[in-house]
């Protein structure tokens, strides 16, 4: 029998362009493999990245190979992570580079994407330029409808149930309340008072979201980071063997209630249009109208004949989406910070912080006055160091590089990275350097405080726990009102110390909440 030699070619030629693809040009050849290593498996293959991601482990792993290895480094053959500002953040998120599919595979609500999830830059331009007005500082601070929110909430809700916490002198779970009041500020500001969650006052309520959200939470590794996989088990029916079915029924029952709120806000738009008079300040939806009247004006140039009633039941779900995204995005974050100053604050090597943040607190004419209240300098810098230390999203913010694209801090410069690389930054290890936040493991308000302008510029330009660029987090303004509001509430008038506080650590993905311990995060006695 004589040798198949046409078939033994092709098979030789296969196999040395599979070693050529996968070995010999990634390790040596692509302008990668200029960058160093986070694992000496990274120019080859995906897993040694996708094993921490899929534990939630991601962001010390990768801040460890930067202390290792330097400003930037492979995490896998088409992904790199970059730490500093120039060659970094600056030249990815302000220089605009896309989002790609990261985003869009999980954060899809309703089947439609919400600003957040858009990959494309135009769109989510639009969508933006539409919607910041109801976040900028100066609308916030006097807005009637969030200064009548913020009394009612706080002084209505929040100060009785930090009352009734004193008077049992039993430590109380401070991750939950923080999650409530969070929601409900959030919610509010967007879907107005009388149509937002009201957690703090519905027990029951408020437990089902949490465990709703935290499922939904848990398992997006698959559908983020293996989207064609997950895909394919979903075809062949057995998607449960990585997502259970019960997450599926987590996300449909929060997209049910998002929307119950839409539908309230649109009824209370219409009743306050019937009758003026009724309408009070504190229940005015008010993103939740800029949007709907800023897609009603696109609409109505399309749809010249159709009633409003008609163009509003068009837009509802893409409306619905896009609210959906800024509820969630806003309040996990903020009780996540909250949770972590709180546990700052009433911990007794940091007992001098809260003797003078109570004192500053004692010398505010009018709590509710926001202006003042965000005037205040011990409460700002010990906020500001919360976040730094313990940014609620400390992890990877992945984007796509265009063609030709340098990256690199000054002297580790790297040069034509190909267009599609995945690249990446995390808070957590920008808000570590040591050459612009001194002992950065150690909370230290005073570094804002006793800050030169040079040495304040400085830090400003590496914090980057709202991001930078067009795609930073548009509920910055209203994240700083309302944890400053809700801080005011409770440490103007109340002492708290730790009672149990072992599952104060950070998870390491993309969002990092407290991991917990025993079903507890932080409880704290309150006097
Ligand atoms: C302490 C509180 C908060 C923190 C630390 C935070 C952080 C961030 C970060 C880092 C991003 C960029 C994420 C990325 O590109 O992967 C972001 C985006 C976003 N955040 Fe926040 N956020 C907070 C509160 C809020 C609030 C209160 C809202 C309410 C509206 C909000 C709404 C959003 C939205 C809609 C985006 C997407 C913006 C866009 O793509 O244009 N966030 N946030």
């Amino acid at each position: 029998m004589g040798i198949p030699i046409i078939p033994l070619i092709t098979l030789c030629l296969l196999v040395g362009l599979a070693i050529y693809r996968y070995i010999v040009y990634p390790a040596f050849l692509s302008p990668l493999s200029k960058i160093p290593n986070a694992h000496s498996s990274a120019p080859f293959s995906q897993a040694w990245i996708l094993w921490y991601r899929s534990r939630e482990e991601e962001t010390p792993i990768v801040h460890a190979a930067h202390q290792k290895l330097g400003p930037i480094v492979r995490l896998s053959p088409n992904n790199i992570s970059v730490n500093s500002v120039e060659g970094g953040i600056r030249t990815i998120y302000a220089g605009g580079y896309e989002k790609g599919g990261w985003y869009s595979n999980v954060f899809c609500n309703y089947g439609i994407m919400p600003a957040f999830a858009m990959s494309d830059h135009g769109p989510h331009s639009k969508r933006r330029r539409l919607l910041s007005n109801v976040y900028a500082k100066s609308t916030l601070q006097t807005s009637q409808s969030m200064t009548a929110i913020s009394k009612i909430l706080l002084d209505e809700r929040l100060v009785p149930r930090l009352e009734e916490m004193s008077r049992k002198s039993e430590p109380s779970e401070f991750y939950y309340l923080f999650a409530a009041i969070a929601m409900d500020f959030v919610s509010a500001y967007i879907f107005g008072l009388e149509n937002s969650a009201n957690l703090v006052q519905r027990p029951d309520l408020h437990k089902k979201f949490f465990r709703d959200y935290k499922a939904r939470q848990r398992f997006q590794f698959w559908p983020q980071e293996l989207p064609k996989f997950t895909a394919f088990l979903g075809n062949i029916g057995v998607k449960w063997l990585v997502v259970p079915k019960w997450v599926d029924k987590a996300n449909a029952d929060i997209e049910a209630w998002i929307m119950s709120m839409c539908d309230g806000a649109e009824a209370t738009l219409n009743e306050a249009a019937r009758d003026h008079e009724k309408a009070r300040p504190e229940n005015y939806p008010t993103v939740y109208a800029q949007l709907r009247n800023g897609l009603l004006k696109e609409n109505v140039k399309s749809d010249l004949d159709l009633p409003t009633e008609q163009l509003v039941q068009q837009q509802r779900f893409t409306i619905a989406s896009e609210m959906l995204d800024h509820t969630l995005a806003g309040f996990d974050t903020s009780s996540i910070t909250l949770t972590f100053f709180a546990w700052e604050l009433s911990r007794p090597e940091n007992r001098q912080w809260q003797d003078k943040l109570r004192e500053e607190l004692a010398s505010l004419n009018d709590k509710h006055d926001a202006k003042a209240v965000d005037a205040l300098p011990i409460l700002h810098a010990t906020l500001m160091e919360t976040l730094r230390l313990h940014a609620a999203i400390p992890g990877n913010q992945p984007r796509i590089t265009p063609a030709a694209a340098t990256l690199g801090a000054p002297g580790h410069e790297i040069s034509d990275l190909p267009p599609g690389v995945r690249v990446q930054a995390q808070a957590w290890s920008l808000h570590r350097d040591p050459s612009v936040f001194p002992q950065p493991e150690d909370w230290r308000p005073d570094r804002w405080l006793d800050a030169t302008e040079a040495q304040h510029k400085e830090m400003t330009r590496w914090f980057w726990a709202f991001g930078s660029g067009g795609r930073m987090c548009v509920g910055s303004n209203l994240a700083m009102y309302d944890m400053k509001a809700i801080i005011t509430a409770i440490w103007s008038s109340n002492r708290t110390e730790v009672a149990y506080d072992l599952g104060m650590m950070h998870r390491g993905g993309y969002v990092a909440e407290p991991v917990g311990k025993d079903g507890k995060y932080l409880m704290l006695n309150v006097q």
